[in-house]
Order: C-alpha cells, then sequence, then structure tokens
C-alpha cells in the first residue's frame, strides 16, 4: 500500500485522448516515454517531446503560426524579442564575421550588436539604409548579415525591403528583418527576399501586453541553426508565454485593421492642431493600412511634462502595440542612453511623443489627446 507522500505524487493522469477546442498548456518541464525504444524513437525523430527547453507544444504552436502567417517553411520561438534577435544572429554569425545594420534599429538591437555581440568577436556597422552607397561602402568580405527592421521607430520609416534584398543577394549576404512594427498582416518581409524574419511578439502578436515573446521564421536550414542556439544557450519561450502570444495571433488581423484605421484618422487630426509642429505617420506601408504608431513632435511652446500629465486614461508606457493607446517618451527611455548629439543626430527631443494607437473609438483617442494638447 502507497503511503501518503507517494499517493500525492503518483495516480491517474488526465487521459491524453481528451478532445479541448484549444490546445492545453503544457506546463510541464520534461515528458516521459513508456519503454527506452520510445525514448530511442524520439531521438530518430517521431515528433514526440523530451524536454521543455529543448521543444515544447505552445512554443512550438507559436513558431508555426508565425511562420504561416509570414509565408515561411519554419520558425522558432525565443524568450523574448531580443532573445529571438540573439538566436536569428547566432544562426548565421561567429566569431569574427561582420553584420551591417541600420543605424536606426530598435536601441536594444542596437546595444546588442554593438556591445554583447562585439564581446562574442562578432562586429557591426550602423549605416543610414536609405543611402544604399553607404550600405555598399560599409560590406567587408567578412560581413555575413544586412539587417533591417520594415518599420524602424520612433520616426517610422519604412524600409524599400525589396532593395535591399536584391543588395543582400548581391553581395550573398543573409537578409534579415524585424517585422515587429509592420506584423505580417501588413508587410510579408519573407516573400520579399528576406531569409529570416524576427518579431517580438511582446508587441502586436501578443497584442494585450502580458507576454514577453519572441519569434524568429524564415529559411529552414537558418531555422535549425536558431532552434540548435534556442536549446544550447536557453533562450526558450515558457509554455504559458507561448499560449498567450497564441492567443494574441489569433485576432492580429482584426487587431492591426482597427488599429490601423485609428491611427491614420488620429494622425489625420493631429496634423491639423497648433501644438503639434510634426506628424510622422507612414503612406503606402500596405493597402491595408500604415501601422498603429503615430510619433509626433510636439510645438516649441508646448509643455511636455503637462501634456503627460493631463492624457485622461490613456498611459504612459514605454513599450507600445497593447488594445489600449498609450504613449511614450523615447527621449527618456528608448533612447535615454544616448548623447545629446546621438538624440540630435537621429531626431528625438523632449517633445517627441510616441503614440501607440489602440482599439477604442478614434473619436474618443482624440479626445483624450485633444485634452492633453489643450494643457501642453
Ligand atoms: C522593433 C523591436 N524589436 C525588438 C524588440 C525587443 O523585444 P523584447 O522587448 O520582446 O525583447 C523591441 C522592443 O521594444 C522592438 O520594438
Amino acid at each position: 500500500m502507497d503511503s501518503f507522500n507517494t499517493k500525492a505524487v503518483h495516480g491517474e493522469k488526465v487521459p491524453g485522448t481528451i478532445k479541448s477546442k484549444i490546445t492545453p498548456i503544457y506546463q510541464t518541464s520534461v515528458f516521459t516515454f513508456d519503454s527506452l525504444e520510445d525514448m530511442e524513437a524520439h531521438y530518430n525523430g517521431d515528433g514526440s517531446y523530451l524536454y521543455t527547453r529543448c521543444g515544447n507544444p505552445n512554443s512550438d504552436e507559436l513558431a508555426a503560426v508565425t511562420a504561416r502567417l509570414e509565408g515561411a517553411p519554419s520558425g522558432v520561438a525565443a524568450s523574448s524579442g531580443l532573445g529571438a534577435i540573439m538566436a536569428a544572429i547566432l544562426a548565421v554569425a561567429k566569431n569574427g564575421d561582420h553584420i551591417v545594420a541600420a543605424h536606426d534599429v530598435y536601441g536594444g538591437t542596437f546595444y546588442m550588436l554593438k556591445e554583447e555581440l562585439a564581446r562574442m568577436g562578432i562586429q557591426a556597422s550602423f549605416v543610414d539604409f536609405e543611402d544604399q552607397a553607404a550600405i555598399q561602402a560599409a560590406i567587408r568580405p567578412e560581413t555575413v548579415i544586412l539587417y533591417t527592421e520594415s518599420i524602424a521607430n520612433p520616426f517610422l520609416r519604412v524600409e524599400d525591403l525589396n532593395a535591399m534584398s536584391t543588395l543582400a543577394k548581391k553581395n550573398n549576404l543573409v537578409f534579415m528583418v524585424d517585422n515587429t512594427f509592420a506584423t505580417p498582416y501588413l508587410v510579408k518581409p519573407f516573400e520579399l527576399g528576406a531569409d529570416l524574419v524576427v518579431h517580438s511578439a511582446t508587441k502586436y502578436i501578443g497584442g494585450h501586453s502580458d507576454v514577453s515573446a519572441g519569434v524568429v521564421v524564415g529559411k529552414e536550414e537558418y531555422i535549425a541553426e536558431a532552434q540548435k542556439r534556442v536549446i544550447n544557450i536557453g533562450l526558450n519561450l515558457s509554455p504559458f508565454e507561448s499560449w498567450l502570444a497564441c492567443r494574441g495571433a489569433k485576432t492580429l488581423g482584426l487587431r492591426m485593421e482597427r488599429q490601423s484605421s485609428n491611427a491614420k484618422k488620429v494622425a489625420d487630426w493631429l496634423s491639423t492642431q497648433e501644438k503639434v509642429k510634426e506628424v510622422f505617420y507612414p503612406k503606402a506601408v500596405s493597402e491595408k493600412g500604415n501601422g498603429a504608431i503615430v510619433t509626433i513632435h510636439l510645438a516649441d511652446q508646448a509643455d511636455e511634462s503637462a501634456f503627460f500629465r493631463s492624457l485622461g486614461w490613456i498611459q504612459i508606457v514605454p513599450s507600445l502595440a497593447g488594445v489600449e493607446t498609450s504613449v511614450s517618451w523615447p527621449f527618456g527611455t528608448s533612447h535615454r542612453s544616448l548623447t545629446a548629439e546621438e538624440k540630435a543626430a537621429v531626431g528625438v527631443s523632449e517633445k517627441t511623443v510616441r503614440i501607440s494607437i489602440g482599439i477604442e473609438e478614434a473619436e474618443d483617442i482624440i479626445a483624450q489627446l485633444e485634452g492633453a494638447l489643450n494643457k501642453a
């Protein structure tokens, strides 16, 4: 007769034949085998699972849905957007290699390339990607990756992915694109020639500001390498985070459609406002919309502290892409570590406000912003 503690840990499990509508959360660090032969079958590629760091049904589902939406054959989930970028880069680059990256990549990516990868012997040059001659001039014999973002932040420069992919091919480089801001609803970099596409699923794929996650999708040979980095470095995404991101992905199209259409209305309205000096909102990203971020420079006479204090239900959030409209202050957050000269060079000042447009009614978003502008 088993004792109390033994009875507490051994017993009937939920049968695997239960047909839940939604994929359950496989909140387990490890999987079991009925025999040594079954375990051997795993190593021979029967598709069973071994250990969550090496693969979990929930993170595989997130990789699969993202790959499907991007039109790519394969993918792997990672612990965050930066985890995904690290896995993607290390799938290709090794000690001694060099990367040419757009100078306006996300600050965390910039820092990773400049500091962390440099410590591993991988150098990066940052170039204005509007200047193709400058990109060509920065390419060295040891360059292996051309790295950019489909929509760059905070001024929402839209990358010419066709041109960059041609340039990468001509120079035999792996073309890597961060598609976080555009999402595959608006832009599909893989179909435009990217070899690897990365996402901070923390943003639009998750969509509800409740998960940190990343995904890499792309050509099978690179994804196989990225997957090895995820496993060997420990960049895997937890089952619950994967599950939340998968739930978000289901409404990605609906949210992007609504948020982009709201953003256009808000951008048009902002461009008529006296207290707003300049509005940045992309044109011609896609016929489905131009994204859900609007950046503004407040007028010189406007008081930015008063503006941020008077936003009503719009929250100050150093991130983006939730269903709620939020604002961030690049000067004091994403671009904080830049010197005054570097900030001036990228055009970020105290008056710069990045607005992440949500799913509310556009008129209500405008009313909140109007209240803040009146106080600014
Ligand atoms: C464009 C872009 N890429 C990558 C990242 C990093 O993502 P995460 O914070 O999920 O690591 C961010 C975060 O803001 C981002 O904006």
